[in-house]
């Protein structure tokens, strides 16, 4: 048997701690909790190993669940180590945007860093922007509805590589992002 297939044993332990880590928090404009954005990307996540074989399917699994534990819960890098794995701890490290730095080069730094981690954490980059390319808040400005496609696209640019199959779903998702464009 492979150890990197993913068991539903590793998405329960994972989706639990994410769940008591995020709890009390929302998705951003709606009564709806934050759990719904993790088990989103964790779907797509799965969707996408089942067409693509050889991944390690538990990284990229509880990566995909633990994604903003480091960035949005008080959590400790260490505690994530300790439960999950370094590898695990170390891909959700990438994929957590360093405050320190201005908000304009947050994203790069965090493209840049996720680029040095294996294919599993880009695939989680992925499957989070395809997650959030949906219908935009209703009081996003023209110009920040266009400049988050845009940065959609740069994300493709940079992790296409880490999963055909999701880099041609966050196109699909791209181009039909482009309608809410046209309605402003
Ligand atoms: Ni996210």
């Amino acid at each position: 048997m492979n150890p990197h297939r993913w068991s539903q044993e590793s998405y329960i332990t994972a989706y639990k701690f994410a769940a008591a880590a995020h709890q009390g928090q929302t998705i951003p404009g709606t009564p709806l909790p934050y759990i719904m954005h993790l088990s989103f990307v964790s779907m797509e996540i799965i969707a996408a190993l089942s067409e693509e074989r050889g991944r390690d399917e538990t990284l990229a699994i509880q990566s995909a669940l633990l994604h903003d534990i480091l960035e949005d819960t008080p959590t400790p890098y260490e505690q994530v180590a300790a439960q999950f794995g370094q590898a695990v701890a170390d891909g959700v490290l990438a994929l957590t945007k360093n405050a320190a730095l201005p908000k304009s080069e947050q994203m790069a730094d965090s493209l840049h860093r996720i680029r040095q981690q294996p294919p599993e954490i880009g695939m989680v980059k992925l499957a989070d922007r395809i997650t959030n390319l949906q219908a935009p808040p209703p009081h996003w400005p023209a110009d920040k509805i266009r400049s988050y496609q845009e940065e959609a696209i740069t994300i493709y640019a940079a992790l296409k590589h880490s999963s055909p199959y999701l880099a041609a779903r966050l196109w699909y998702k791209i181009d039909v992002y482009q309608n809410y464009i046209k309605a402003n």
